[in-house]
C-alpha cells in the first residue's frame, strides 16, 4: 500500500508503511507527509540511533520523561521479574497486590504535602482527568455542588483527553475538537518576557496576574470554583519559568477564596527542577498532585493522582449509597508498571539522581544563559535541567519571525543533522536532557547546538 500524499520512500520500507498506516500524535501531518518519519532503532544511556546508523544525543529526555536514560538493566530486570511473578492483576473490587501498595507508600513518603490516597493511571492526561472528576465528586458529596469550575492558565499543557485537553491552554489542542468543555476557565500565563507590559517590573507583573485571578474568581463567584491547576514550570507551552514572586501571590488569592490547588508535576516531578518536586523549588503547597513521566523514567506507562485523606473520606460513605466508587481503569495499578516505577524511585535514591541532577542543572543553566548575547536570541529561561532558548527577529522589540520563515523548525533540523535531539516550541528551542546526563555529555550537547544555532543565523540572514 502506498501513502496517498508521499511515495518517495521505498515500498515496503518502515517509513512508507508508517505513512500508510499510523495516525501520528501531536504532529504537523502535512509536514510529515512531505518529510517522512524518523525511525529510531535502539538507545542506551543518553544516546539514540536511527535506522541509518546515525547517533543522536538526547536533549529532550524523549517527551520530558526518560529521567534515567535508556536501556537501564536494573529497570529491565525489575519488570522482567514482575512479569514472571504476576504479569497482571487489578485493584478493582477489593483486589490488590504488593507492587502497587509499596509504590503508593513510597510516593506518600516522597511528596511534599499531606498525601492520603494514590490513584494510579497510565498517563499524565488521565491523571489530570481524574483530578477534575475527583474535584467534582468530592464537592458534590460534601454538599457543595456549585463548586464545579476549574481554573487553568493560557499556555498551560495538562494533556489531551476531554477534561485534561480542556485544562490545556494552547489553541491547537482545542480548535475543531469542541474544547474546552464547560466549567473550565483560563487565567493569565506567567510569561514575563512576552506578557509583561512596557516598563512593568517582575513584581508589578505578578501582582497584576494575582489581581486578575482574583477578579476572575470574584466575577465567577468564589463559591463556584473548585480548584486551580498549574504546572510549576509550564513545559509544552514554551518552558515558562514564572517570576519568583508568582506562586506565592497566586496561592494567597486561592487561600483567601478557599480554592484547592492541583499541582501538575508531570514534567517537574522527580528531580527536574533541582529538587525532588517543583513544589519545593517554587514553595507551592498543593492540595493534590499529578505525576507521570519520570515516575517510571518512561520504561512503562504509569501515572498517579494523589489526594489528601480528607477528600477520600466522603467517598467511603458514598459507596454505601451508590454501591461503588465508580472510577477505575483496567490498568490502574498494573503490577509490572508499579514494580518498575518502585525500582526507578529506589535507583533515584541509591544513586542520588536528584543531587546529580541539581549539580548538572547548575552547569546546564550556565551554558544555556551563555547564549543570552547571541544575535538570534531574545530570551533564555530555565531552572534545574529544563530550559528554552527563544529566537527572535529583533532583540529590542522582541518581534517574532513570521511563522512562514519556520526558524524554529529550521534550527531543529540543523540540530538533528548534528545528532542532537531537541524540540522546537515555535521559535523557542526546548532542552530537557535525561537527569543522568554528565558534564562531558552536556558539553557535547551544547557543542552541537552551537553549530546548529550558527547555521540558523546564516539562514535567517539570508531571508
Ligand atoms: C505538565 C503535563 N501534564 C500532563 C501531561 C500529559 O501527559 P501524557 O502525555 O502522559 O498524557 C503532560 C505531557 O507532556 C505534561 O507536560
Amino acid at each position: 500500500m502506498t501513502d496517498p500524499l508521499h511515495n518517495e520512500f521505498e515500498p515496503g520500507s518502515i517509513e512508507a508503511r508508517d505513512l500508510a498506516h499510523i495516525l501520528h500524535p501531536t504532529t504537523n501531518l502535512a509536514d510529515l507527509h512531505e518529510d517522512g518519519p524518523t525511525v529510531h532503532t535502539h538507545a542506551k544511556g543518553v544516546y539514540l540511533w536511527d535506522n541509518h546508523g546515525k547517533q543522536y544525543i538526547e536533549g529532550m529526555a524523549g517527551l520530558w520523561c526518560t529521567a534515567l536514560g535508556y536501556g537501564e538493566e536494573e529497570l529491565i530486570k525489575a519488570a522482567t521479574e514482575q512479569f514472571r511473578k504476576l504479569s497482571y492483576s487489578q485493584l478493582f473490587a477489593g483486589k490488590t497486590h504488593e507492587p502497587s501498595v509499596l509504590l503508593a507508600e513510597k510516593l506518600k513518603e516522597m511528596v511534599p504535602f499531606d498525601a492520603g490516597r494514590v490513584y494510579f493511571g497510565v498517563s499524565g492526561s488521565d491523571a489530570n482527568d481524574t483530578q477534575v472528576k475527583l474535584m467534582w465528586y468530592y464537592h458534590n458529596l460534601i454538599g457543595r455542588p456549585e463548586r464545579k469550575k476549574i481554573i487553568s492558565r493560557h499556555g498551560a499543557f495538562h494533556g489531551v483527553t476531554v477534561a485534561a485537553g480542556s485544562l490545556t491552554g494552547l489553541p491547537p489542542f482545542h480548535r475543531h475538537f469542541d474544547l474546552p468543555i464547560p466549567n473550565i476557565l483560563h487565567t493569565d500565563s506567567p510569561f514575563y518576557y512576552r506578557e509583561a507590559r512596557e516598563g512593568e517590573t517582575e513584581d508589578e507583573f505578578t501582582t497584576r496576574l494575582a489581581n486578575s485571578l482574583n477578579d476572575l474568581i470574584e466575577a465567577e463567584g468564589p463559591e463556584t470554583i473548585a480548584a486551580f491547576i498549574a504546572e510549576p514550570v509550564l513545559g509544552a507551552g514554551g518552558v515558562i519559568v514564572p517570576p519568583d514572586s508568582y506562586h506565592a501571590k497566586i496561592q494567597e488569592v486561592l487561600r483567601r477564596h478557599r480554592i484547592f490547588y492541583i499541582d501538575d508535576e508531570v514534567i517537574c516531578g522527580f528531580g527536574r527542577t533541582g529538587n525532588p518536586f517543583g513544589a519545593q523549588t517554587f514553595d507551592i503547597q498543593p492540595t493534590t498532585m499529578s505525576i507521570a513521566k519520570a515516575l517510571s523514567s518512561a520504561y512503562l506507562p504509569i501515572s498517579a493522582a494523589i489526594i489528601p485523606e480528607f477528600m477520600y473520606e466522603p467517598f467511603i460513605e458514598a459507596s454505601r449509597e451508590i454501591g461503588m466508587f465508580g472510577h477505575g481503569f483496567t490498568y490502574t495499578g498494573h503490577p509490572v508498571c508499579a514494580a518498575l516505577a518502585l525500582r526507578n524511585l529506589e535507583l533515584m535514591e541509591e544513586r542520588d539522581v536528584f543531587g546529580h541532577a541539581a549539580r548538572m542543572g547548575e552547569i546546564f543553566q550556565a551554558r544555556l544563559h551563555s547564549y543570552e548575547d547571541h544575535p538570534l536570541v531574545g530570551n533564555v529561561r530555565g531552572v534545574g535541567l529544563i530550559g528554552a532558548i527563544e529566537m527572535v527577529a529583533d532583540r529590542d522589540s522582541k518581534a517574532k519571525f513570521p511563522a512562514a520563515a519556520a526558524v524554529g523548525p529550521y534550527c531543529l533540523k540543523r540540530c538533528l543533522d548534528h545528532g542532537l535531539i531537541l524540540r522546537n516550541l515555535g521559535d523557542a528551542m526546548a532542552f530537557c536532557p535525561p537527569l543522568i546526563i554528565d558534564d562531558k555529555e552536556l558539553d557535547e550537547l551544547f557543542g552541537k547546538f552551537d553549530r546548529a544555532l550558527a547555521e540558523t543565523l546564516e539562514y535567517v540572514n539570508g531571508l
